[in-house]
C-alpha cells in the first residue's frame, strides 16, 4: 500500500508488535476488543491502585468537566484542588502542612522536585548549591532531569552525551551487596558513610539534594533497604543541609502496605514526589509535596521560577480526591498489606525452590521476583538470553499481565518481574498470578540455553 495513502498511524509503544485493542476493564481484569481477558497483576505499570471501572471516578471528573475543565494555575485556584491539599495533605510524610504542587506524572513531578530543592537554597543565600545525588539502581522517569538522576544503564545508555550533571551512589540492595559490577550495599552504615564521603569530596555547602526511592520499583524489582538505612541517611542530609527527596511515585497511596514507603521507617522527607497510584491511571497526575519549612522559605525567599500549562488541573485534583476518598473508604492501604503478604507468602511455597529463582521480595501488593542462571552464584542469565522478555510473553500469552525489569545484576545482565496488582485483586485471583507467573518462568526457561 502507498504509505501517502494513510492519514496517520499512532507511534507504538511496541513497534513491531501487533497490540490487542484494550476496550474494557474491570477490579483487576483488562478486556480486549476480540473479548480476551488479562489479569493485569501489574496495574500497567504499577498504576491502577484502586482498580479498573471505578464509576465513581468517571462520574466525578465528568460533572467536574461540565462546570470547569481548565482555569491557568497562576490566575486561579479551584474547589477540588484547595480540598484535595486539604485531604491529602495529612497522609504525606512531610513536616506539615504539606504543600502540594500538581504536576501531569512522575518525570514533571521529578524535576520539579529538583528545581523546588534549588529555590530552597537559593531563597536561603546558597547559591552553590548545584550538586545532586541519586542512586545506581533507580528509576526516576524519562525527561532529561529525571533520567539523569535515574541509575537505570539500560535507559541512560543511548542518551549518555546528554547526561551526567549529577552524582550516583550504591544502592541498598542486600540480595547484590559488595557484588563487582552491581553498585551495590546493604549495610545502613556503609550506605550512610558512603553518601556522607560523596557530599563532603563535592564540597556540603555545594549539595542541593539526595533524591532516592524508598522502596526501589521497576528498576531492581521491588528491593527494600535493611532497616536503619532511611534513619542513617536522613541524618546525613540533615547534618550537611541537604534536602532528602524521596520519589514515592510507586510506592505512595498505598502500594507497599502504608500510605507512603517511608511510613515504613518513619522518616520524613523534605520533599515526597508522587504520581501513579494517586490517580490511579484515571488522569495523568502527580505531584511534589514539600514540607512547610521548605514551601515557606521558598514562598518568602527567592520564589520559584516553574510552571506547565497542565499544572495545578482542576480534572486532575478531582480524579486524585475521589481515587483518595475511594482508598480510605474502602481500606485500600490495609487490602494490600494483607494481599501483598498473601500473594508474597504464595510466591515463595511456588517459586523459594525453583533453580532459578534467586529472590522473591516486596512489601505490600509490590512484589518482585529476581530471576539468576545460578542461585549459588547468583549469576545473572546473559542479557542475549531475554529471559524477561521471554516471560512476560508467555505470561501474556496465557491471558497475564506482569511488568518486568533488566539490568538489576550489573546494568546489564539481570531479570526481574514486578507485581503491582490493582489492590481489589481477590484471592483466586492472586493465585492464578502465582500459578500463571509460575508457568511463564518454565516456559520462557525452556528457550534459554542452559548456562556454564
Ligand atoms: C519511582 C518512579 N519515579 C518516577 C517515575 C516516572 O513517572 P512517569 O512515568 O509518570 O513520568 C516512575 C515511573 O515508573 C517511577 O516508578
Amino acid at each position: 500500500m502507498d504509505p501517502t495513502a494513510i492519514p496517520g498511524v499512532v507511534f507504538s509503544r511496541a513497534p513491531g508488535r501487533t497490540l490487542p485493542v484494550a476496550v474494557r476493564a474491570e477490579g483487576a481484569t483488562i478486556w480486549d476488543a476480540d473479548g480476551r481477558a488479562y489479569l493485569d497483576a501489574a496495574g500497567g505499570a504499577v498504576v491502577v491502585n484502586v482498580g479498573h471501572g471505578r464509576r465513581s471516578v468517571a462520574e466525578a471528573v465528568g460533572t467536574q468537566l461540565g462546570a470547569i475543565a481548565y482555569a491557568h494555575g497562576t490566575a486561579f485556584t479551584s474547589e477540588p484542588l484547595e480540598a484535595y491539599a486539604v485531604e491529602a495533605g495529612p497522609l504525606i510524610p512531610v513536616a506539615g502542612p504539606a504543600a502540594i504542587y500538581p504536576v501531569s506524572g512522575g518525570s514533571e513531578a521529578i524535576e520539579t522536585a529538583l528545581k523546588l530543592a534549588r529555590a530552597y537554597h537559593v531563597a536561603r543565600g546558597e547559591n552553590e548549591r548545584w550538586t545532586v545525588i541519586a542512586r545506581w539502581g533507580s528509576y526516576h522517569g524519562n525527561t532529561l532531569g529525571a533520567l539523569d538522576l535515574s541509575g537505570r544503564r539500560p535507559l541512560r545508555r543511548p542518551y549518555e552525551a546528554w547526561l551526567g550533571r549529577f552524582r550516583h551512589v550504591s544502592a541498598a540492595y542486600p540480595y547484590r551487596a559488595d557484588e563487582p559490577g552491581a553498585n551495590a550495599l546493604a549495610d545502613p552504615a556503609a550506605l550512610a558513610l558512603e553518601l556522607e564521603r560523596t557530599i563532603l569530596s563535592a564540597g556540603p555547602e555545594s549539595v542541593a539534594a539526595f533524591v532516592a526511592e524508598p522502596i526501589v520499583g521497576a528498576t531492581l524489582g521491588a528491593v527494600a533497604p535493611a532497616d536503619g538505612y532511611w534513619s542513617a541517611i536522613a541524618d546525613v542530609c540533615r547534618r550537611h543541609g541537604v534536602l532528602l527527596v524521596a520519589d514515592e511515585v510507586m510506592t505512595g497511596f498505598g502500594r507497599t502496605g502504608t500510605w507512603f514507603g517511608m511510613d515504613h521507617w518513619g522518616v520524613k522527607p523534605d520533599l515526597v514526589v508522587a504520581a501513579k497510584g494517586a490517580t490511579s491511571g484515571y488522569w495523568p497526575f502527580g505531584f511534589v509535596a514539600a514540607s512547610d519549612r521548605v514551601h515557606r522559605t521558598v514562598v518568602e525567599g527567592g520564589g520559584f521560577v516553574h510552571g506547565f500549562t497542565y499544572s495545578h488541573s482542576i480534572g486532575g485534583a478531582t480524579v486524585a480526591r475521589e481515587v483518595l476518598r475511594i482508598i480510605r473508604e474502602e481500606d485500600l492501604v490495609s487490602a494490600s498489606a494483607a494481599k501483598g503478604a498473601l500473594l508474597l507468602g504464595l510466591l515463595r511455597d511456588r517459586l523459594g525452590d525453583h533453580r532459578n529463582v534467586g529472590d522473591v521480595r516486596g512489601r505490600g501488593l509490590l512484589v518482585g521476583v529476581e530471576l539468576v542462571a545460578d542461585r549459588e552464584m547468583k549469576a545473572p542469565f546473559p542479557r542475549s538470553a531475554r529471559l524477561t522478555e521471554g516471560i512476560v510473553h508467555a505470561a501474556r500469552e496465557s491471558g497475564l499481565l506482569v511488568y518486568s525489569g533488566t539490568g538489576c545484576a550489573d546494568g546489564t545482565n539481570g531479570d526481574t518481574i514486578l507485581l503491582g496488582p490493582p489492590f481489589v485483586v481477590t484471592e483466586a485471583e492472586i493465585e492464578r498470578i502465582v500459578a500463571g507467573l509460575a508457568g511463564a518462568i518454565d516456559a520462557a526457561l525452556a528457550t534459554v540455553a542452559p548456562v556454564g
